[in-house]
């Protein structure tokens, strides 16, 4: 998970705070793609920041066991890329397959954590996901021909060739170590992820998965995407009493912690809604 980042577009809020731990409503950003790891059935997390964000994301989320998770630390020293992930990763991956989540990206809907969990089982070359916008300028766009498949990527093109965003969210086999150390800064000085997307794609090994209609994929980049995203999780969490990226929730869900260790979670945060929401969940549970 990279929490990285100068967040030059949200100065000056993100002047003395990481912009993924700036609040998405009631709720840290990070813990939106910390959930959609967790949600894919993903356990073992490295998270990656900047040297003097890494303690607060340290002090937030700790070594991750209180979840069942087990988290680890690595430091970007400077913002390299996103590709630079795999780098900074290499050891952590071993000899695995990976996935990357970007800490400002939020994703919601149906039945999304079993997509999650069948797409992580079996990673062979890289797995995409695409999301139809209005602004597809500000991001990697997708191009795919009639029988849908991928034959273009374009990171922040000025004139898209379609309106598919290529997500934050990234799923690789074990390549992408090599390919992300073969790949050369980009006229931006960055390692791309495009980059290491299009070795994929000109193997023929890159896969679109389309996220729908019926589905949320919001990012936290600007004072504008920030309020809308806070705007999106308040309707639903207050329309359904519900709440999205629940961690404590997901963990009691997915089976990596009891209802007892889950209710003990939410009595630390009984101060705040989000707390008593843990509490009523663990209290509930199984339901
Ligand atoms: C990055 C990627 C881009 C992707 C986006 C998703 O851009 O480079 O391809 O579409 O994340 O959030 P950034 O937000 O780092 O500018």
């Amino acid at each position: 998970m990279l929490a990285g980042g100068s967040g030059t577009r949200l100065y000056p809020t993100s002047l003395a705070v990481s912009k993924q731990l700036i609040p998405v409503y009631d709720k840290p950003t990070i813990y939106y793609p910390l959930s959609t790891l967790m949600l894919a059935g993903i356990r073992d997390i490295l998270v990656i920041s900047s040297p003097a964000d890494l303690p607060q994301f340290r002090r937030l989320l700790g070594d991750g066991s209180s979840l069942g998770l087990n988290l680890d630390y690595a430091q970007q020293d400077r913002p390299n890329g996103l590709a630079e992930a795999f780098l900074i990763g290499s050891e952590h991956i071993g000899s695995d397959s990976v996935a990357l989540v970007l800490g400002d990206n939020i994703f919601h809907g149906p039945g999304f954590s079993a997509l999650l969990q069948e797409t992580a089982r079996d990673v062979d070359g890289c797995v995409l996901f695409g999301y139809i916008v209005t602004d597809p300028q500000r991001y990697g766009v997708g191009e795919v021909n009639p029988e849908g498949r991928l034959v273009s990527i374009e990171e922040k093109p000025n004139v898209p060739k379609s309106n598919r965003a290529i997500t934050g969210l990234y799923f690789y086999d074990n390549d992408v170590v090599d390919i992300a150390k073969n790949i050369r800064p980009s006229a931006r000085g960055e390692l791309e992820i495009t980059d290491v997307n299009l070795t994929y794609l000109a193997e023929d090994r890159a896969r679109l998965v389309d996220l729908g209609r019926g589905f949320t994929w919001l990012d936290t980049g600007t004072p504008e995407s920030l309020l809308t995203a806070s705007q999106y999780v308040q309707v639903l969490e207050s329309r359904q009493h519900v709440r999205i990226a629940c961690i404590e929730e997901i963990a009691l869900h997915m089976g990596y912690i009891d209802a007892d260790a889950c209710h003990r979670l939410g009595a630390r945060l009984a101060g705040s809604e989000y707390g008593k929401y843990v509490q009523e969940v663990a209290s509930g549970w199984p339901g």
